[in-house]
């Protein structure tokens, strides 16, 4: 058993990662009394396959709980949900004495820390996340939210969980298109903050995407340990959290310029290429080592090139429409070694032609 620690004073908590945990979260719930009660969270698919389990540990701990399900995928990810979800815990008698716990990926998660976040004004709630992109980034930081018609995440709260547990076996049964979604993250942080990281993915491709159990915990491990440094120096994403959006600026505009048909994985992969060759144009990144990152990205199957069907001056209009974009300034998380990215919004408008034209 791995165990860490999110160091935020009195919203500390710890992430613990150990193979078959989901089946004895019960009794360690039970131990550091969070909560008299839990009501689990799951999308459809993740109930089916994990909810059982879960609800069998709990009840063997002697939990009184309840699951609760909405269909899987973003488009559950809204706040006719949260409402939905809302009216069953009160008809339930949920009180601010009980908890919930969030069973599945970073949509599960997400809608119920913001559940969380509103219900009485605030419930305590723990993550169990089981996509990989939930394991090693939104299950730790405390971002949750909703998306509306006119953007994604643009609802939500900061609220921190009360602990997250990661079992990386159930990552067995995640589809494999999931499983890249999650990898282009991975890669993210080793490319802002760890260039040892970044070696050891170079080293064990093979052994990840065949979820070798180990390999695969190291990397879980040692994304949350740098998500919980980053979020230890800057809840709120005044400043050093920003890093996090490294290959998300052209990622996201990538992203909506396929209305949404491209992974949110796939785009990020595509937006970290594009910060490495700007990074490279502006001189401050070397051919070299842009060219190692481009070829771990595209060595995990993850795409590198700006889709030939997106056109620059749609790009650069979805890039001032973000929501990162401040006061009309784009800003760019760009690297300058591997394992450094530092922030920018100074990019000559050729260089970003160039980039986006492909
Ligand atoms: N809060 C944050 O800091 C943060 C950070 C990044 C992303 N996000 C959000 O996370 C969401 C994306 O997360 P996601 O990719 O996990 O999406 P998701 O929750 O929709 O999960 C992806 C799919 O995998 C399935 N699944 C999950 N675990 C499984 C398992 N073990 N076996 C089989 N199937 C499984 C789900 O049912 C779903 O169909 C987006 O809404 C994004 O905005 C939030
Ligand atoms: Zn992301």
């Amino acid at each position: 058993m791995k165990s860490l620690q999110v160091g935020l004073g009195a919203r500390s908590y710890p992430i613990i990662i150990k193979n078959g945990i989901l089946a004895n979260i019960g009794a360690d719930l039970k131990q550091r009394k969070f909560a008299k009660r839990f009501f689990v969270i799951a999308d459809s698919t993740v109930a089916d396959l994990y909810g059982r389990q879960l609800l069998a540990s709990l009840k063997q701990a002697g939990y009184d709980t309840e699951i609760l399900t909405f269909p899987a995928g973003e488009q559950s990810k809204v706040l006719s949900t949260i409402g939905a979800l809302a009216s069953r815990l009160a008809q339930f008698g949920m009180d601010r004495g009980d908890g919930l716990l969030a069973l599945g990926g970073g949509v599960t998660g997400d809608i119920t820390g913001f559940l969380a976040a509103s219900f009485m004004r605030g419930v305590p709630f723990v993550q169990v996340p089981t996509s990989l992109l939930a394991q090693v980034d939104s299950s730790v930081g405390g971002k949750t939210g909703v998306d509306i018609p006119e953007g994604k995440n643009l609802l939500g709260a900061f609220y921190q969980p009360k602990a997250v547990y990661i079992d990386s076996l159930v990552l067995q049964s995640l589809p494999a298109a999931e499983l890249l979604n999650g990898l282009a993250e991975v890669i993210k942080y080793g490319v802002i903050y760890d260039r040892d990281f970044f070696e050891f993915l170079e080293g064990n491709r093979q052994k990840i995407l065949n979820l070798d159990l180990p390999v695969i915990e190291t990397v879980i491990e040692s994304c949350c340990a740098i998500k919980a440094a980053v979020v230890e120096k800057d809840e709120r994403e005044s400043d050093l959290r920003r890093i996090l959006n490294f290959g998300h600026t052209i990622g996201h505009a990538v992203e909506a310029d396929s209305s949404y048909q491209l992974a949110h994985g796939m785009s990020v992969a595509i937006g970290m290429a594009a910060a490495c060759r700007l990074a490279v144009d502006k001189g401050i990144f070397n051919q070299a080592s842009s060219a190692r990152v481009v070829r771990l990205i595209a060595d995990f199957g993850l795409p590198v090139a700006i889709p030939e069907n997106a056109a620059a001056a749609k790009l650069k209009e979805y890039l001032q429409t973000d929501k990162k974009t401040v006061g009309g300034k784009v800003f760019f998380v760009l690297p300058t070694a591997i394992g450094r990215v530092e922030i920018t919004d100074k990019i000559d408008d050729n260089i970003l032609d160039r980039v986006l034209g492909g």
